[in-house]
């Protein structure tokens, strides 16, 4: 089953686009909205790193969700959206100084520290305002999860985080500095999981530390388990909205969360995936030996995901209904990595058909890059081409 989409309106535009069906979008929000109601103190923040496009935010933020940033950048265009300051988490191994004294002054709820170092630099920088910044620490729980293994973060040998056997060293030394109040644990194992025993391992890591805190009468109000509920690339359509019920209760059922504390989530490309598609033209339809390619106008600089991760994209020629034909579909980059799928089976191609790549609304625009001088892909929703 292909998608529906406007065809006419896209014939009308320069190619290649995103295009974000904003019925799927709201659809999605409202199952979050509803799923999470289900648990008192259950707050979900959406994680910009994954779209930061103007009017999706704008749509996610009318929704209520808090915002999940991971950089000065981000705070700015969260803020731009809406988003208010008081609903703002911000994460990163990396916090410049101007983007943590723009995290001051905008009052934001939390910063996710990473290190001692940042956890001073903040004080300091906090000291310099006459402010106290709430502070989270990130907790690497070495926990592998079932995912590819560039988007795992939850492993002793990543980058991110705090060991399990420093927190409570870091805990002490936040403890004695008059500009940071320690508020919460965090953590976050790695994105596009769809076995939830992989939460469920995640929620045993966070019962074990709270029962150390709670040893050492150290209470805490607010834990953040992160994003990384993955989405069904195989099936857009049949599966557009994610399993957020089993999602949520999961943690219900495994995280034994206080009755005074508050759980977040930091949802990214469960809330945007499914409503996104790359629509690009054919330019050329060649003979290679044993093989066709279909040659799009949109290729790596557009879409990442398949160059860098091998990640799968649904791709479906939504312009023909010819017998179906086997393509290797790539895209105009000087580099052979530049693959969206092999023999993958589309209605007959020639030139100037459409193409879509499907469940691209997450890591996909956001993550384009003017390589080859390429001009950025725009973004329009459908409520922009009735
Ligand atoms: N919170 C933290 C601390 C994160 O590092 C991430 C994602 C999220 C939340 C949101 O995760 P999500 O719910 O979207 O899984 N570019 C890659 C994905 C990188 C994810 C990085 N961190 C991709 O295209 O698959």
């Amino acid at each position: 089953m292909k998608g529906t989409f406007p065809i006419e309106k896209f014939r009308e535009l320069r190619t290649p686009f995103y295009y974000y069906d904003t019925q799927v979008l709201r659809d999605t929000l409202a199952c979050i909205r509803t799923e999470a109601a289900k648990y008192d103190n259950y707050s979900v923040h959406y994680a910009v790193k994954a779209n930061a496009n103007p009017k999706v935010l704008s749509i996610i933020r009318e929704s209520g969700l808090g915002a999940d940033c991971v950089s000065g950048g981000e705070i700015r265009a969260a803020i731009k959206a809406g988003f208010p300051a008081g609903k703002m988490v911000f994460a990163g191994v990396g916090k410049a100084d101007w983007e943590i004294e723009l995290g001051l002054d905008y009052g934001i709820f939390c910063f996710n520290v990473e290190s001692i170092p940042e956890l001073e630099i903040i004080n300091e920088l906090a000291a310099a305002k006459g402010k106290v910044a709430n502070v989270a620490f990130r907790i690497n729980p070495n926990v592998g999860a079932h995912t590819h293994a560039n988007i795992t973060t939850g492993l002793a040998e990543n980058k991110f985080g705090i060991s399990m056997e420093d927190m409570d060293k870091v805990i002490d030394i936040a403890l004695t500095l008059k500009n940071v109040r320690f508020i919460g644990l965090h953590f976050h194992i790695g994105s596009q999981i769809l076995d939830m025993g992989d939460f469920v391992v995640l929620c045993n890591r966070v019962n074990e530390l709270q029962d150390k805190l709670e040893a050492r009468h150290i209470r805490i109000e607010h834990i953040n388990v992160g994003g990384g509920l993955g989405i069904d690339y195989g099936h857009p359509n049949r599966q557009a909205i994610p399993d957020f019920k089993s999602y949520f209760e999961t943690y219900d059922n495994c995280l034994k969360l206080r009755s005074y504390q508050t759980l977040h989530f930091e949802l990214g490309r469960a809330v945007v995936g499914q409503c996104g598609s790359l629509i690009s033209k054919v330019l050329y339809v060649k003979q290679g030996t044993n093989k066709q390619f279909a040659i799009l106008d949109a290729g790596m600089t557009d879409l990442i995901r398949p160059a860098l991760y091998q990640a799968f994209h649904k791709i479906e020629n939504i312009t023909s209904e010819a017998p179906v034909q086997a393509y290797d579909v790539v895209g105009p980059i000087c580099e052979s990595s530049d693959v969206f799928g092999k023999a993958i089976d589309l209605n007959g191609v020639k030139r100037g058909d459409l193409i879509a790549l499907r469940s691209a609304g997450a890591y996909g625009e956001i993550m384009a890059s003017g390589y080859n001088c390429r001009e950025l892909p725009q973004g329009y929703t459908s409520d922009e081409l009735v």
